[in-house]
């Protein structure tokens, strides 16, 4: 299953073959929507879509980028988080499947971006679980679109570039012999083709507000025709040079009534979006430093994701690849065809392929008050568990703090917390108690932590997820932080 930022698809292998199952529409793609209604009820996929012009307040758009945080949607006595919004969606796929294959369906290969957060993964993992679903393993959208553009070929280094609607993901990947193998992977998380459609509706509203004198930003109504047609605009201008914009009866202003009426030029939208098309810039860059790769190692350039059908974006990457020439499909459902292929490892159907996937952030633990020691370098091959021994920080410490974090820096507060562990010690010297850490990335790229002190055998674990990120970060606020004591390499000496 892909559960997309703007569209969601699920396959299965059929006698060796993918095929991508219709929604009750008849469509291979469903989009991923819920909206509350005034009457109470919740709608879901093209029945939400359908009312999302008249009830923009309660039909919340990506719910995917809002996996993991405190969002909610509320309307009477129905309350949504993004959980729930993907466990409907899921729901919806799950019925779907069953009505074509005529069948109970209980297990689920999900795809996620590949820069999904730990805690992002496990929101995921929890929606599927709502939607009667068990999760058999989450896999990496790029790599994903990987096994379906097939990894029975010679050797050869792809480059994979996937825009949809809300992230962008990077990946450099080798592929011979039934091998997909993770060499890099890099992504922004918060960048796809709605920023796009945005920059149409910030344009259009100038507009207004200058021709008109009426201000739509808090006109909510407005706001959401504009969208719409800031979307059609978009997608038209990948194949026109120039596209109207005929919104009647837009709002009421001080003259009366307020028509749009503009035609944008693709060379105008290229101008209102040219940052959004260099930070697609960044990714690409990062994977070949990463991967220690040059321009002269990328054999093939896969593009897919709804947005990177945008004619810029062709030009920025064949720029960036020495005028490469990116392959664009068809690979219909490439990330739910990719992901049915992983299902079919698991279940033994698939005999000739492999999936070596990769971490994309670095995991450490802050040591010696402020540094980060990293267990698990980013571009691991996971699973993948690492251990390290580490002692006290100051004499008769009573507990060992362990402050997880994931990211780059060598700064640890810079670093993204992902939890606090403490762990209760006997009174001893410093430098003299032998905690053993371990950081278990599981094969769904999902952490375990668990620190042990080797002297008296205690130790305590935790699976990354929001709550523990929570709580660390409510503790890192509080005024009992200062007082804590943490970690210091076990090789310091004192
Ligand atoms: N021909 C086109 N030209 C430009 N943009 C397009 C075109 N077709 C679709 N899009 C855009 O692609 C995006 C949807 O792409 P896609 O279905 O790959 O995303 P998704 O899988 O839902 O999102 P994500 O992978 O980010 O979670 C939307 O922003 C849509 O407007
Ligand atoms: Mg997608």
């Amino acid at each position: 299953m892909d559960f997309g930022t703007t569209n969601s698809a699920v396959a299965v292998l059929e006698g060796g073959e993918v095929s991508l199952i219709p929604n009750a529409q008849g469509a291979h793609t469903t989009p991923s929507l819920v909206a509350l209604t005034a009457e109470g009820d919740v709608l879901v996929d093209t029945a939400a879509e359908r009312q999302a012009l008249t009830n923009p307040g309660y039909t919340p758009r990506a719910a995917k980028l809002k996996l993991g945080t405190g969002w909610r949607v509320t309307r009477g006595d129905i309350r949504l988080t993004a959980e729930d919004v993907a466990g409907l969606v899921l729901a919806r796929l799950r019925q779907d499947a069953e009505a074509y294959l005529g069948c109970p369906v209980t297990d689920a290969v999900l795809a996620v971006p590949a820069g999904f957060r730990r805690d992002q993964r496990a929101a995921l993992v929890r929606a599927a679980g709502q939607a009667g679903l068990n999760v058999l393993r989450l896999i990496n959208e790029p790599s994903a679109v990987a096994m379906a553009y097939g990894p029975h070929r010679d050797d050869c280094t792809v480059l994979i570039f996937d825009l949809g609607g809300g992230t962008l993901d990077v990946s450099l990947i080798g592929l011979g012999d039934g091998v997909v193998y993770v060499k890099a992977t890099a992504g922004d998380s918060r960048l796809g083709g709605d920023d796009w459609d945005l920059r149409i509706v910030e344009h259009l509203t100038e507009r207004v507000r200058r021709r008109h004198g009426v201000d739509l930003t808090g006109d909510f109504a407005a706001t959401q025709r504009l969208r719409e047609a800031a979307e059609a605009a978009k997608i038209e201008l990948s194949a026109a040079h120039t596209t109207p914009l005929r919104l009647p009866y837009l709002a009421i202003g001080p003259d009366g009534p307020v028509h749009l009426e503009e035609d944008l030029t693709r060379e105008e939208f290229e101008t209102l979006t040219r940052d959004l098309l260099e930070r697609c810039r960044t990714p690409v860059e990062r994977v070949l430093a990463d991967a220690e790769h040059t321009l002269a190692d990328i054999d093939r350039v896969v593009l897919t994701g709804g947005a990177a059908r945008m004619p810029a974006v062709g030009d920025l990457i064949r720029r960036l690849t020495d005028g490469r020439e990116p392959y664009r499909g068809p690979i219909p459902g490439a990330v739910a065809s990719g992901a049915v292929f992983q299902a079919g490892i698991l279940t033994g159907e698939v005999k000739d392929m492999t999936l070596l996937d990769a971490t994309p952030y670095s995991i450490g633990i802050e040591t010696n008050e402020g540094t980060t020691t990293k267990l698990i370098e980013r571009n691991t091959t996971f699973p993948t568990k690492r251990s390290e021994i580490f002692t006290t920080h100051t004499d008769h410490q009573p507990t060992a703090v362990l402050h997880v974090v994931e990211g780059e820096r060598e700064d640890a507060a810079r670093n993204r917390t992902l939890a606090v562990l403490e762990l209760a010690l006997p009174p001893a010297p410093r430098g003299v108690p032998q905690i053993e850490v371990t950081a278990d990335c599981d094969a769904n790229s999902i952490l375990h932590i668990t620190v042990r002190d080797l002297g008296t055998g205690n130790e305590t674990a935790v699976t990354i997820d929001q709550a523990t990120m929570e709580r660390a970060a409510a503790l890192l606020r509080s005024s009992r932080w200062a007082g804590l004591r943490g970690l210091a390499p076990a090789t310091q000496a004192f």
